[in-house]
């Protein structure tokens, strides 16, 4: 299946990207990873892709398409994906269509998840990431964790664009740039729509019904 995921930050894309990924043995493709790999690489195109992630702000479309054509020109990328925080702008979408029209494999949905801003904004003041491995944790994992991660025992940061004053800025540019892109997909008659204030297991299996996989339980790996 080629996918991709819509939402507020804090929605939950990563996490069930992540879970989608796993069940339908294709590869999550997040292009904010992508982007924190590349600041931490002290290159040029580093050093450019930080001024604009650690402000909230996107990076350019240039930018941005050019990383993620190159990702799905990867053989894995051939048996599907499941793209996490791209598109984010109209043109990015466009350019994605014309991507995937050029090697005949149109998008099979935009799954949309649904969450009030309040509760995105507590999630990711909430949020913590492992250093070493790039595990997400909520709350609830947080406060049991003792500040270790509990899959490999680094230790749990906050992501930088998680500050409370970053995340409402991208609060914003969410609404002003992201959010046509949810109308675009609608309008092509391809958005899937779920509630994202369900525990994690249960947003999976509505995604699932919504795409007709819910007979894919036991496919795991990817
Ligand atoms: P990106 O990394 O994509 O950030 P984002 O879109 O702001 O989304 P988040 O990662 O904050 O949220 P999420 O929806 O993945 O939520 P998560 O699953 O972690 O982008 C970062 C930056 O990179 C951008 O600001 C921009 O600068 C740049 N960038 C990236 N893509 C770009 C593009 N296409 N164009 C231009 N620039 C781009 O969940 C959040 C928390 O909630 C977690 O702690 C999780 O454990 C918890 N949680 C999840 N689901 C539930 C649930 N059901 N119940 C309770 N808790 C839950
Ligand atoms: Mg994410």
């Amino acid at each position: 299946m080629r996918l991709v995921m819509l939402g507020l930050p804090g929605a939950g894309k990563g996490t069930q990207g992540e879970l989608l990924g796993r069940r339908l043995a294709i590869p999550r493709i997040s292009t904010g990873d992508m982007f924190r790999a590349v600041l931490r690489s002290e290159t040029a195109l580093g050093r450019q892709v930080k001024e604009y992630v650690e402000r909230g702000e996107l990076v350019p479309d240039h930018l941005t398409v050019a990383l993620v054509e190159e990702r799905l020109n990867q053989a894995d990328a051939g048996r599907g994906f499941v793209l996490d925080g791209f598109p984010r702008t109209v043109p990015q979408a466009r350019a994605l269509d014309e991507k995937l029209r050029q090697i005949g494999r149109p998008l099979d949905a935009a799954v949309f998840i649904h969450v009030p801003e309040e509760e995105a904004v507590r999630r990711v003041s909430a949020r913590r990431v492992c250093e070493q491995c790039g595990a997400t944790y909520g709350q609830a994992q947080v406060e049991q964790s003792g500040g270790r991660c509990p899959a490999c025992g680094g230790p749990l940061v906050q992501r930088p664009d998680d500050s409370e004053e970053t995340a409402r800025r991208r609060l914003q540019v969410y609404l002003s740039q992201t959010r046509p892109v949810v109308d675009y997909y609608k309008e092509r008659g391809i958005l899937v729509e779920v509630d994202g204030q369900q525990p994690i297991p249960d947003v999976l299996e509505d995604i699932l019904r919504a795409l007709g996989q819910q007979g894919n339980a036991g496919v795991s790996g990817g």
